[in-house]
C-alpha cells in the first residue's frame, strides 16, 4: 500500500507542461500546495530539448523533476538528451525523477535507464497509448472529419487515461513507495482502434468511420497535409514497431500504483464527447 504522506516541499520541474500529460500533472501538483515549475518552449524562460544550455535556468532549486520528452522517445539521440537532462538535473540537486516512457519501445528503455542511473530516485510511468491521442493529438482532427484512416488492421492497444498516466507520476512525485519502481499503465480493455473509434462514435452521437490503409497510403496523406517528412517517419515508425500486436496485453499497473483501477475507454469517450471536441468540422 502506497503512503499517502506528501514529502516533497521544494519545486517541482514539470516538462512538457503544457503536453497531454504534463499539464495535468503541473495542475494536480499545484491543486496539492506544491511548487510548480512549468517548462517548455512557450514558458518563460524558454526550456528546449535540443538546447542543453536552456536547462539550467528551470532546474535551478528543483528538487523533483517530471520528465515527458517530447516529441517522442522513439526518436533517435532521445535516450541521450534524457540522460544528460537527468545527470544535470541531480547535479543541480534534484533528488526524485519521474519519467514518462512508452511501452514495448526499446529506445524508450534506453532512456529509462539512463534516467535511472543518473543518481536520484526513479520511478518510470509505462505508457500504453493514450487515450486522448484522440481528443487532444493527432487523431482529433479526422474524428472531426469523420474518418479516421491509420496503418493499423486488427492489432489491439490497451490505451490508458492521462488522466490515470497523471495520477500516478504525482504520486511518484509526491509520495513515498515510488523509489525504483517501473509503473507499467494500461486501461481495462485492448481495443482495436475500430473499436475505438466506434466507442467514440457512440459517445459522440456521429456518424465516424476507421479505415485501415497501408504505410504508404497514410504517409501520402500525410505529405499532402503538408506535415514535415521527418514528422512521418516517426508515425511510421511507431505504428510499425509498437503496434505490431506487441502491447496487446494488459497490465495491473494503475491498481499496483493508485489501489483503484484504471478509467475505461467508455468514460474518457462520454467525458471527452461532452467537451465537443468531436464536433463535426465546419
Ligand atoms: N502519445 C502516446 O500515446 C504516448 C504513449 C506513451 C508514451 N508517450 C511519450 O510521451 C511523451 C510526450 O508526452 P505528452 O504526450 O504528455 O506530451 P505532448 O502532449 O506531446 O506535448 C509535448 C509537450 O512538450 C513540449 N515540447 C514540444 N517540443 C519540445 C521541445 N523541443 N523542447 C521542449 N519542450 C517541447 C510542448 O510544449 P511547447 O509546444 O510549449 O514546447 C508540450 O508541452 C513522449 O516522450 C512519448 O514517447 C506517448
Amino acid at each position: 500500500m502506497v503512503a499517502m504522506s506528501t514529502e516533497t516541499q521544494d519545486i517541482t520541474l514539470v516538462t512538457g507542461a503544457a503536453g497531454k500529460t504534463g499539464r495535468r500533472v503541473a495542475e494536480q501538483l499545484e491543486r496539492r500546495g506544491i511548487a510548480v515549475r512549468r517548462a517548455g518552449r512557450s514558458t518563460s524562460p524558454a526550456f528546449e530539448w535540443e538546447r542543453p544550455e536552456t536547462w539550467a535556468p528551470l532546474l535551478e532549486g528543483a528538487g523533483s523533476v517530471y520528465i515527458a520528452y517530447a516529441p517522442d522517445l522513439a526518436l533517435p539521440g532521445a535516450a541521450e538528451t534524457v540522460g544528460a537532462f537527468a545527470r544535470q538535473a541531480v547535479a543541480a540537486g534534484a533528488r526524485r525523477l519521474v519519467v514518462l516512457s512508452g511501452r514495448g519501445e526499446p529506445q524508450a528503455e534506453a532512456a529509462e535507464r539512463a534516467v535511472a542511473a543518473a543518481g536520484a530516485d526513479w520511478t518510470v510511468v509505462r505508457c500504453s497509448w493514450f487515450m486522448q491521442n484522440f481528443s487532444e493529438s493527432f487523431f482529433a482532427e479526422p474524428l472531426q472529419e469523420g474518418t479516421l484512416a491509420l496503418p493499423v488492421d486488427g492489432v489491439r492497444e490497451p490505451f490508458v487515461d492521462c488522466d490515470d498516466v497523471a495520477d500516478v507520476a504525482v504520486a511518484a512525485l509526491t509520495e513515498s513507495g515510488h523509489a525504483g519502481r517501473v509503473h507499467e499503465l494500461t486501461g481495462t480493455r485492448l481495443l482495436s482502434f475500430d473499436d475505438a473509434v466506434a466507442a467514440i462514435a457512440a459517445a459522440s452521437g456521429r456518424r465516424l468511420d476507421y479505415v485501415p490503409v497501408t504505410a504508404e497510403q497514410y504517409a501520402d496523406g500525410m505529405r499532402g497535409a503538408g506535415v514535415p517528412e521527418e514528422a512521418i517517419a516517426l508515425t511510421a515508425h511507431l505504428f510499425a514497431e509498437v503496434l505490431d500486436g506487441r502491447n496487446e496485453s494488459l497490465t495491473d499497473g494503475v491498481r499496483q500504483a493508485l489501489g483503484r483501477p484504471p478509467r475505461d475507454f467508455a468514460d474518457y469517450a462520454a467525458a471527452a464527447a461532452a467537451t465537443g471536441v468531436w464536433s463535426a468540422a465546419r
